[in-house]
């Protein structure tokens, strides 16, 4: 019979976890079918079709998102204007994929093609600039689709990406001092808050802050071990 003394040290324990955890790491680094999926979602490419051209429409005319996360004037938009930016999203960014609601692994193909729902980008890297491994998070959830879990579920998907595909240092996330949500949804993500441009944006008769957030890749790491440990500890 075992005595509680000799059951192993918490220290030991925890190194098996972590053994497991890297286990489990490097296992997902192998398996890579699920690479463009998370939960609830699946994130595939922007195409050149007018369906797509009309659904990144929809986004950059939504004003109130607009006022919320484009630094640009805020005049009606020109299906044209909507049509540069896609181009420049696909052209440009590192990664850019609309976000769609995912059918259940279980379920056999369907018919129908899954639901967009918004759009998510992390900024192209001049090669001048490559070295530095710094880019920053764009995304939109189209208002239907707000507040149910979608953006914090796409934004911890285009982390995983970034830090773990993508080879990047350092992901950034930017937006407007009146955006209360964004500024509480992005420190609750583990984002730390940067610093100001005090006063960078004229909107709506007033000046505003530009707010930088960030997170780095030694960050992200310790968050996915936590996370992990925490998940590994409840089930015992
Ligand atoms: C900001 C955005 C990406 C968040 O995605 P989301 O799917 O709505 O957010 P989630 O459901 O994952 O998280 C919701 C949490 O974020 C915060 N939040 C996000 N938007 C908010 C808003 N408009 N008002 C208040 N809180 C908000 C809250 O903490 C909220 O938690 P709660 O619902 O329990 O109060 C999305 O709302 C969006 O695209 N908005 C329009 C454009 C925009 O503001 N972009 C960000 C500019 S940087």
């Amino acid at each position: 019979m075992l005595s509680k003394c000799s059951s192993p040290p918490i220290n030991t324990l925890v190194s098996f976890h972590l053994l497991n955890l890297t286990h489990t790491i490097t296992s997902s680094t192998i398996n890579m079918e699920n690479l463009f999926r998370s939960p609830r979602l699946i994130y595939r490419a922007i195409e050149d079709t007018p369906e797509d051209e009309a659904f990144i429409h929809s986004i950059q005319s939504d004003i109130v998102a607009f006022a919320n996360s484009d630094t640009g004037l805020l005049v009606p938009m020109t299906k044209a204007e909507s049509k540069k930016y896609k181009h420049k999203l696909v052209e440009k960014a590192l990664l850019a994929a609309i976000i769609c609601l995912a059918p259940p692994l279980s379920s056999p193909a369907s018919a129908t093609p899954p639901v967009p729902i918004g759009c998510i980008s992390l900024k192209g890297v001049d090669p001048s600039q490559a070295r530095h491994r710094n880019t920053f998070i764009s995304i939109d959830i189209t208002a239907p689709y707000q507040r149910k879990g979608y953006g914090s579920e796409a934004i911890e998907w285009v982390l995983d990406w970034g830090f773990r595909i993508g080879g990047l240092h350092r992901i950034g996330i930017e937006c407007f001092s009146f955006n209360d949500g964004a500024k509480q949804l992005y420190e609750r993500l583990g984002f730390v808050y940067e610093g100001a441009q005090r006063e960078a944006l004229w909107f709506n008769g007033g000046w505003h802050d530009y707010v930088t957030f960030g997170m780095l890749e030694g960050e992200w790491k310790a968050r996915q071990e936590k996370t992990l440990l925490e998940k590994v500890t409840k089930k015992d």
